[in-house]
């Protein structure tokens, strides 16, 4: 049993797709406002210059790949992939004004892209939802060129006083915002998929252990969400 989240695919799919309406709302109430600091330190990991690409799995509405657009500028490519098409819909209404940046819909686990064709992958807030991170970051590693960037923004449980008292808020105010949006399935799921998430020390060893090197983790906003990035070697292997 791969270690990964235990909800099936086929619903968690569903239920992004039915959400994706509300999401980028409900998003800014929940994270109190803090989601574009936390996605532009992404963007900066990753490392990217003006005529690069990369890639943004499990991207939504697109958020991470516009940034990542104005990061690699008019030359550059950035592709935002997610397996709703719901999310894909808004994403392509939304974001499609900067040059280079296109959605498909497609499945983390098995990455429609050659080995190498990025420069950098990035997932915000997408991890915790796959049923298996190894292959997740696996996928992400292969398709980033050697010494391309892996980068991972997620929902964290802080160890910090103040990052507990932000999560209990968190884990109270979530549902009540999602039952409030008429979707509170879907914000009780949310909340449960952030508690089966491994810490910070797991996910780095987990990047390790597809192959990554150079892998750091920064705790942000008192550790409710981490960021990790490795770097993919020149001699990368897929793992078995
Ligand atoms: C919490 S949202 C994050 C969206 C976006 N990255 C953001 O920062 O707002 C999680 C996203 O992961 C997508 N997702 C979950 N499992 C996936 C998979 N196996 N392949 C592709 N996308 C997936 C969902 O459809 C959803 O859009």
């Amino acid at each position: 049993m791969p270690e990964g989240n235990a909800a099936p695919p086929a619903e968690v799919r569903a239920m992004f797709d039915r959400i994706s309406p509300v999401y980028d709302l409900m998003n800014q109430l929940i994270s109190g406002f803090q989601e574009p600091r936390w996605r532009r330190r992404a963007v900066r990991e990753a490392r990217l210059g003006p005529g690069m690409a990369a890639l943004d799995v499990a991207c939504g509405t697109g958020k991470v790949a516009a940034a990542l657009a104005r990061a690699v500028g008019p030359s550059g490519r950035v592709v935002g992939l997610d397996f709703a098409p719901g999310m894909i819909d808004r994403a392509q209404r939304e974001r499609t004004a900067a040059p280079g940046l296109s959605f498909v819909v497609g499945d983390a686990l098995s990455l429609p892209f050659e080995d190498g064709a990025f420069d950098a992958s990035t997932i915000a807030f997408g991890m915790r939802n796959l049923p298996d991170y190894a292959r997740g970051f696996a996928e992400m590693s292969r398709v980033v060129r050697p010494g391309g960037r892996v980068v991972c923004l997620e929902i964290s449980r802080p160890r910090s006083a103040l990052g507990r008292a932000i999560q209990r808020w968190f884990d109270w105010i979530v549902p009540v915002i999602g039952r409030a949006a008429g979707q509170g399935d879907a914000y009780a799921y949310l909340v449960a998929s952030t508690r089966g998430y491994p810490g910070p020390e797991r996910i780095a060893a987990i990047m390790r252990e597809v192959g990554l090197e150079d892998v750091r983790w920064t705790p942000l906003s008192g550790g409710i969400v981490t960021l990790h990035a490795g770097t993919k070697p020149t001699g990368w292997t897929r793992p078995a």
